[in-house]
C-alpha cells in the first residue's frame, strides 16, 4: 500500500470521531516564542499545528501528501477563518514547493522522518527563525511498538545535526521513545582570540 492511501485511510477513520486536531504539546509550551510570521507544518496531517499556530497570528502554509487530511485542514480553515494554506505535495519532490530561501520565520515537524528535508530546512529558515522537531528515535528502553527503525532518529541526532544554531529546548523521552528539538538559526558566535 502507498504512503497516501495508508495515511488517507487512516484520516477517514479519525475523522468519523475527531474533534478537532490538537497541537504537540511541547509546541504549545513554546509559545512565548511564537509570536507570529511565516510558518510551515510539513508532513502536517489533520492539522493540529497549524490550527495552533494560525491563532497565534502565523500566516501557516500546510503540507501533506494525504488528500483527506488536506481537505478537512482547507474545510475547518475556511469554516474559521484562520491564514492556513493546506497545500497537497509530496515532500520527496521538494521541487514541487517553490519556497524562497530565507523566507519562513518557523518550521514545524512532528513525526514525520526523512533526512533530505534537513539541508531544506536550513535553506530556507529566516535567519533567527526557529525549527521545531519531534519524532521517534531508537531509544534504549521504548521500542516503539508498531513504528520502524527506518522511521526513526539515532540517540542525539537532532542535536548532532541542529547543534549549531541555538538550541532553546531538546529532550530525548527514553519511555515515550521520542526525540524533541526547538533552535533558532543563529549561529553561535565564533571563540574571540585573545590578543597575543
Ligand atoms: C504520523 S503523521 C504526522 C502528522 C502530524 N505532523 C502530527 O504530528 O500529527 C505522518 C504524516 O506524514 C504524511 N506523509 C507521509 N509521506 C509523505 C510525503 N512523502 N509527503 C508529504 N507528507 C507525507 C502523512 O500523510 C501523515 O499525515
Amino acid at each position: 500500500m502507498d504512503q497516501r492511501t495508508k495515511w488517507n485511510s487512516k484520516y477517514k477513520e479519525r475523522l468519523i470521531q475527531l474533534e478537532e486536531p490538537l497541537p504537540n504539546v511541547r509546541l504549545a509550551n513554546l509559545s512565548p516564542y511564537l509570536n507570529g510570521g511565516s510558518a510551515l507544518d510539513l508532513a502536517c496531517g489533520l492539522g493540529g499545528n497549524s490550527l495552533f499556530l494560525a491563532r497565534l497570528n502565523f500566516q501557516v502554509q500546510a503540507i501533506d501528501l494525504s488528500d483527506v487530511a488536506v481537505s478537512y485542514l482547507q474545510e475547518i480553515a475556511a469554516k474559521q477563518n484562520l491564514a492556513i494554506n493546506p497545500r497537497l505535495c509530496d515532500l520527496t519532490k521538494l521541487t514541487n514547493l517553490n519556497l524562497n530561501k530565507s523566507s519562513i520565520s518557523l518550521i514545524v515537524i512532528t513525526y514525520y522522518l526523512d533526512r533530505t528535508l534537513f539541508p531544506f530546512v536550513k535553506s530556507i529558515l529566516k535567519e533567527n527563525g526557529y525549527f521545531f522537531m519531534e519524532t521517534f528515535y531508537t531509544s534504549p528502553i521504548s521500542e516503539n511498538q508498531g513504528v520502524s527503525n527506518h522511521y526513526k532518529l539515532q540517540p542525539g541526532e537532532l542535536l548532532a545535526e541542529f547543534g549549531d544554531w541555538k538550541v532553546l529546548f531538546y529532550e530525548e523521552n527514553e519511555q515515550e521513545g521520542r526525540q524533541t528539538i526547538f533552535c533558532q538559526n543563529q549561529r553561535k558566535s565564533a571563540p574571540i582570540e585573545s590578543e597575543k
